[in-house]
């Protein structure tokens, strides 16, 4: 497996980063997650433009974007990936610098990290549906950043595995903001409902694919926060992100969700989406 790392491409096994780069003392970068469809990058520009927007609010200064778009498709093509399905991770920090909150001086250069490798999407969760935990949401008040200091989520991810659930549903002041690693609308009487964009979400480009789809599809849309006290009356709810699309959840907290299967707007919503990933 080649990687791309500050300029060059490697095996993954000769890359080495210093332990006093500041992702690894600070969790200080961004990333990003791009999936190819036989070679192809769904939304690559969206995912290049967040990533701009995350390093301009962490004050980072990157690569240009026709760099990065190039390292994420080499990639591709060098992991001979261009049949099936791949995923990039793209990760960018403030680089390494004896370790002082301060940033380190203007010439130190960031890290620049990337990795491809092979994907299946989770055909048997998107045709089954999921189970979800509720928890509070405990994370900053910037997770429009993509930033890479995750513990929050990786914590209450893991406590939905640990519960025998596939995610977990962060809830803040009595409303649904997200998942762990994914956006998350409901379905109230065939409009689709998710948090709006704000400080307290990621815009994700997958929740961005579906409001369009529902425009597509004469779903009206509200962009306003699904409270939790109204979830027994929610018909559907989903997940969505980059890599396992659209996910209908079935159950939350042992409840069922609506009829407790995936509803007729979910289904509708992934074809739509196989089919965009396909154009
Ligand atoms: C917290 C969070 N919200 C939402 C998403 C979905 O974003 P996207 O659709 O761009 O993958 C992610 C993806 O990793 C995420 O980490």
């Amino acid at each position: 497996m080649y990687v791309y790392l500050n300029g060059d491409y490697l095996p993954l096994e000769e890359a080495r980063i210093s332990p006093e780069d500041r992702g690894f003392l600070f969790a200080d970068g961004a990333y990003e997650v791009f999936h190819a469809y036989e070679g192809r990058f769904f939304r690559a520009e969206g995912h290049l433009q967040r990533m701009a927007r995350s390093l301009r609010e962490l004050r980072i200064d990157g690569p240009d974007l026709d760099q990065l778009r190039d390292v994420a498709e080499t990639l591709v093509r060098k992991n001979n990936l261009e049949q099936g399905n791949a995923v990039v991770y793209m990760q960018i920090t403030r680089g390494a610098a004896p370790r002082k909150h301060a940033f380190p001086p203007n010439d130190t250069p960031p890290t620049v990290y990337a990795k491809a490798y092979p994907h299946t999407p989770p055909r048997d969760l998107q045709e089954q549906g999921i189970s979800a935990i509720l928890a509070p949401d405990i994370r900053w008040t910037r997770c429009d950043i993509k930033s890479v200091a995750l513990l929050p989520n990786v914590l209450a991810h893991q406590r939905a595995k640990d519960s025998g659930a596939h995610e977990v549903i962060f809830v803040r002041d009595g409303m649904l903001t997200e998942g762990a690693l994914t956006n998350v609308c409901a379905v109230f009487d065939g409009r689709l409902v998710t948090y709006p964009k704000s400080p307290y979400i990621l815009a994700g480009i997958t929740r961005g694919a579906v409001l369009e789809l529902c425009e597509m599809l004469n779903v009206p849309v509200e962009e306003v926060p699904i409270l939790e006290k109204n979830l027994p009356r929610a018909d559907e709810l989903m997940i969505c992100n980059t890599t396992s699309e659209i996910l209908p959840v079935t159950r939350v907290n042992d409840n069922p969700v609506g009829n407790g299967k995936p509803g007729p707007i979910t289904r509708a919503l992934q074809q739509a989406y196989r089919e965009a990933t396909r154009s």
